[in-house]
Order: structure tokens, then sequence, then C-alpha cells
């Protein structure tokens, strides 16, 4: 079953800056997700710790691969990075705004080294977009 995480501020998506991420909100993004995988796993945080946590009860509870939108914490956590890092299973990625087109600090991620994929510039549904890739790359 693939999981879908997501990180710091992405609950406000739909209010939160729509110029650049839209105006949908997360869970109508999530729906559209849902199209291809009807049974997808959810988990979103604010806080670094259960993201992390989450990641080490993905290795044992069923989940077969990761999408992952880790929000502001792709440009410098090297904990989530490590957590993602022990995840032997495919993993993807995804932001919904071109991170490298935007300030300097986003066009860092310490995510990317260790996924399979990463699906940026999409907006809401770049999400559809990283799971077909984490099910292409189940298939493989
Ligand atoms: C984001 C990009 C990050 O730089 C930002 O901090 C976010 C959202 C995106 O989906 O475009 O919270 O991950």
């Amino acid at each position: 079953m693939i999981l879908i995480v997501n990180g710091p501020n992405l609950s406000q998506l739909g209010a939160r800056d729509p110029a650049v991420y839209g105006s949908l909100t997360l869970e109508q993004i999530l729906d559209e997700a849902r199209y291809d995988a009807p049974d997808l796993r959810v988990f979103t945080s604010e806080s670094e710790g259960e993201l992390i946590t989450r990641l080490h009860v993905a290795r044992d509870d069923g989940t077969t691969a990761v999408v992952i939108n880790p929000g502001a914490l792709t440009h410098y956590s090297y904990a989530l990075r490590d957590a993602l890092e022990m995840l032997d299973m495919p993993k993807v990625e995804v932001h919904l705004s071109q991170t490298a087109a935007r300030e300097e600090f986003r066009r860092v991620s310490v995510i990317s080294p260790v996924v399979d994929a990463t699906i940026t510039g999409v907006g809401g549904f770049g999400y559809r977009l990283a799971v077909q890739a984490a099910q292409h790359l189940l298939q493989r």
C-alpha cells in the first residue's frame, strides 16, 4: 500500500499562498491522487519527529512505497533524510511548486539523493503523478 507523507504547512493548502501552491486543499489533492490508488494511506504532520516516527513504522506495516512532500524540511532535515534512507522501497518526492525556480534556499533538497524520483512544479496534480510513478516503480 502506498503511503503519502506531508510535512509542515501542507495542511494549510487552499489558504496558503494560492499564487504559488494553487487553490485546492490537501484533501482535494489527495482525492485526485486516490483516483489511481483508492487505498492510499496518508500521514500529515507539522512535526519533524512525528514524520520520522511514521517512516520508522512504515518499514513494517505493509507500506510498499512512499510518496513524500516534506515541505520546508526538504531543504535542511538530515534526520528526515536518514529516516527515508532506511526505507528499502520505492520513494517519490513531490513538490507542488517548481522549487528550482524559487528562492535560493529552496534550490537544495537534502531529500532527493535518497529517493527514486522527484516531481516538481505541476501543482496538486503532481501528487497523482507521484502515485503513478510509485506504482510504476513497484512493477519494475
Ligand atoms: C513545497 C516547497 C517547499 O519549499 C515549501 O517549504 C513547502 C512546499 C512544495 O510543495 O512546493 O512547504 O514542498
